[in-house]
């Protein structure tokens, strides 16, 4: 058998102090995870995902007093930000210390960093810190611009031979509850600009901080996810609002909340119940109609309250994408 996969965080730390990578589970999604004081693991990171160096990683740490050795001169808010949702879905990027690379930064003077809540990933980054790491960068593992990992079986299917051929490992910590990235907050303003959606939103950064957020509106900030063609499967993603006024071309596969019946002919790939399930299931759904080789996926979109904005943004972009290539 290969060794690949395991559950073994003793492993997963010697890999990782070793200079291997390995793909860790987050409560978001799978990430590939590398020492972030190591460049040559960290070249390796991009080589596997066949990312461009000019996108900056997050760094994951696991606790507030060790992200402070990579961020600094964050704004008061910012404290309540982190207090409320740390360990969470929820990445800063603010002011770089000097431990925090130009090859991490993309050189940018900004570093993002988070603390995943996930039982596996926390320990492994203690252990790790124990062991003087202070920190793993871990984008999410899956080849670049397609659909992120939410099990490890996804991670082996996307770079599974990369990650074998190199002596690397996949930790299982089962699926991600999530299932769609971080939100990701700039923190060197006066006020909260949001450069990711996800499922912490503007209204609860408000509640917290007292301040409303913005969206991101500059240009040159290197948010990867920013591009307009990202998260997308090989099928041709189309958003519809309505069931009842569309003529869906068959085989084709359909997401939607579970109190929409599937129209004639299409192939139901999720019936989440709920809109965090709707997240928690769609990149798995996205994956199911590749595998299945359809060439279509009609998704209903839920509405914007909650997690449902940042659902929005996700399967637009993976809508976009095709749309310009055919
Ligand atoms: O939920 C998540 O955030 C997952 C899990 C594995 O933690 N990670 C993830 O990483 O989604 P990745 O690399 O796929 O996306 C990170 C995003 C990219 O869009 C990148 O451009 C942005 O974070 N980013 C990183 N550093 C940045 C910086 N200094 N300024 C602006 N954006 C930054
Ligand atoms: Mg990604």
């Amino acid at each position: 058998m290969s060794d690949l996969v395991t559950t073994d965080l003793e492993v997963a730390v010697s890999k990782i102090s070793q200079g291997y990578l390995c793909a860790i589970p987050t409560e978001t999604v799978y990430g590939l995870a590398a020492s972030a004081t190591n460049p040559t693991a960290i070249a390796r990171v991009f080589e596997a995902k066949g990312r461009p160096t000019d996108h900056p990683l997050i760094v994951h740490v696991a606790e507030v007093q060790t992200a402070n050795l990579w961020i600094k001169d964050l704004p008061k808010w910012t404290e309540q930000l982190v207090n409320e949702y740390w360990p969470g879905p929820l990445t800063i990027v603010g002011s770089r210390t000097e431990l925090a690379s130009n090859q991490i930064t993309a050189a940018q003077e900004t570093v993002a960093v988070r603390v995943p809540d996930h039982p596996v990933a926390l320990k492994l980054l203690a252990m790790l810190r124990d062991q003087g790491i202070p920190g793993i960068v871990a984008p999410s593992a899956n080849k670049f611009g397609q659909v992120s990992p939410t099990t490890a079986k996804h991670v082996i299917n996307d770079l599974g031979h990369y990650l074998e051929a190199h002596n690397d490992i996949v930790l299982d910590g089962g699926a991600c509850i999530v299932g769609i990235e971080s939100t990701i907050v700039l923190v060197t303003k006066d006020t909260p600009v949001i450069l990711r959606p996800g499922i912490i939103t503007a209204e609860d950064i408000e509640r917290v901080t007292g301040i409303k957020p913005t969206s991101n509106t500059e240009s040159n900030i290197k948010v990867s996810g920013n591009l307009a063609a990202h998260y997308s499967p090989k099928a041709t993603v189309e958003v519809i609002n309505d069931v009842q006024n569309v003529e869906f071309k068959s085989p084709a596969g359909f997401i939607a909340l579970s109190n929409i019946s599937t129209p004639a002919n299409l192939i139901r790939l999720a019936t989440p119940t709920t809109t965090n399930e709707f997240a928690s299931s769609l990149y798995s759904a996205m994956r199911l109609a590749d595998e299945q080789k359809l060439e279509r996926i009609y998704v209903v979109v839920p509405d914007a309250n909650g997690i449902g904005s940042a659902l929005i943004d996700r399967i637009s972009r993976a809508a976009h994408s095709k749309k310009h290539e055919i």
